[in-house]
């Protein structure tokens, strides 16, 4: 089948596009507003975009919380959801109001940034100190503003859990990231296999 997405008929109980670009990384972006408000989302419009230098980028529908305080202070956090943080993640969702501290509300432990004044999830077993380079609003193929806002970010300093490492590595089967489907599917990366590149040889 095939479907035109200005009509978005596709015919089907629910779209599928969220499904099809899939798995996503959640960014659980961790933010304070100029007031000193704290703030904790997860965001699954969320990858690397490079790693030299090394920088995400996070994707608002709308101006959420998460933007207007990147906006306000520049800076932001992301922090790994593994496997069994799943369930106070997506407690961290809650369209709560701007001054409620999603950390309290879904009793995570809030860690400061060392290099900027944002806090990330102290149970993860690593997070990115982030300082924003770029907040685009993508406009549409008719030129329209989109709504999304799309912020960009240059990670400054990393956090790594030491007990999450083994024989130099991040041991995946221990951390099992988090990935968003479609619907309400979620899935995690415990499961690897090893694939050398062609010319590269290496990793
Ligand atoms: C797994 C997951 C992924 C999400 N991804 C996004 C996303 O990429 N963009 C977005 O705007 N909202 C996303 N949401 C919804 C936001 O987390 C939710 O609207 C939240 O309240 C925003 O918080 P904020 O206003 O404090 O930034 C996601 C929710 C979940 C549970």
């Amino acid at each position: 089948m095939f479907y035109e997405t200005a009509g978005n008929a596709h015919g089907l109980a629910h779209d599928p596009f969220k499904a099809i670009v899939s798995p996503r990384p959640i960014g659980w972006i961790g933010s304070r507003g100029r007031d000193g408000s704290v703030n904790l989302a997860p965001y699954s419009y969320f990858n690397a975009i490079s790693d030299s230098p090394k920088m995400v980028m996070f994707s608002s529908s709308g101006r959420k919380d998460s933007v207007r305080n990147v906006e306000e202070t520049g800076v932001f956090t992301t922090s790994l959801v593994g496997r069994e943080l799943a369930e106070r993640m997506n407690v961290t969702s809650a369209p709560v109001p701007y001054d409620i501290n999603e950390f309290e509300l879904a009793g995570l432990t809030m860690m400061q940034g060392r290099m900027v004044d944002a806090p990330f999830v102290g149970e993860a077993h690593a997070a990115l100190e982030c300082r924003v380079i770029d907040i685009i609003e993508p406009r549409t193929v008719d030129g329209t503003p989109s709504g999304n806002f799309m912020v960009i970010g240059q990670v400054l300093g990393i956090h790594l859990d030491e007990k999450a490492i083994a024989e130099g590595r991040l041991d995946m089967k221990a951390v099992a990231p988090l990935a968003r489907l479609g619907y309400l599917d979620y899935a995690d990366a415990a499961e690897t296999f090893e694939m050398a590149r062609p010319s590269l040889g290496g990793r």
